[in-house]
């Protein structure tokens, strides 16, 4: 399997879990904004993966708050505490952009049941445009379950307090964001 090569553990006074090195997963999504549920699944994926990519999906034709750019950027400031972690856009399909970038394994977040059925649908079909490709499921933490980039812009649009569903810097944009509307 050629397990024998890892990274060396980050924290010297934490016991951290080591990952192959050899290993690169993608965690694709729209990130429309980040969330902290996003954030939870990053930082567990980091902790798998010698390399993971968060690939935010190029759909600036279903109207984004946020632009690619401006979802990469937040993403970026967030990623900054993990050093094997960057921050990359894609279209076409998902499993040809993972391919691109040498990933075995696609990482997915799940809050809860409802989400399964769906994310089950994408990662069988994936399966079969790229058998070689691995979904992997994250439980983000249960703090998260509730927590999506949706109900986020609705509340902050209705002036509801999104602090601790989003990273500080998500916060900022999303302030700058709707006073320009
Ligand atoms: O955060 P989201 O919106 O749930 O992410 C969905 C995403 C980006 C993972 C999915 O829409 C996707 O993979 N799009 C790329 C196009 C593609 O590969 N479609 C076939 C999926 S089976």
């Amino acid at each position: 399997m050629g397990w024998a090569v890892y990274n060396e553990p980050r924290t010297k006074n934490r016991p951290v879990a080591r990952q192959p090195v050899h290993l690169t997963a993608i965690y694709p999504g729209s990130f429309d904004p980040a969330t902290n549920g996003h954030l939870d699944v990053i930082e567990r994926g980091s902790k798998l993966a010698g390399r993971l990519i968060v690939a935010v999906l190029r759909n600036e034709s279903k109207q984004p708050l946020f632009s690619t750019a401006e979802r990469m950027e937040m993403l970026a400031e967030v990623v900054r505490p993990f050093p094997n972690v960057e921050v990359a856009s894609f279209d076409g399909l998902l499993v040809d952009f993972a391919s691109q970038c040498q990933a075995s394994l696609i990482l997915r977040g799940i809050r809860a049941i409802s989400d399964y059925e769906g994310e089950l649908q994408m990662a069988l079909m994936n399966r079969r445009l790229r058998p070689e490709i691995e979904t992997v499921f994250l439980m983000a933490g249960e703090q998260y379950s509730f927590v999506s980039s949706r109900l986020v812009k609705e509340i902050f649009r209705l002036g509801g307090d999104v602090s601790g569903l989003v990273p500080p810097a998500v916060a900022c944009r999303l302030r700058e964001r709707m006073a320009s509307v």
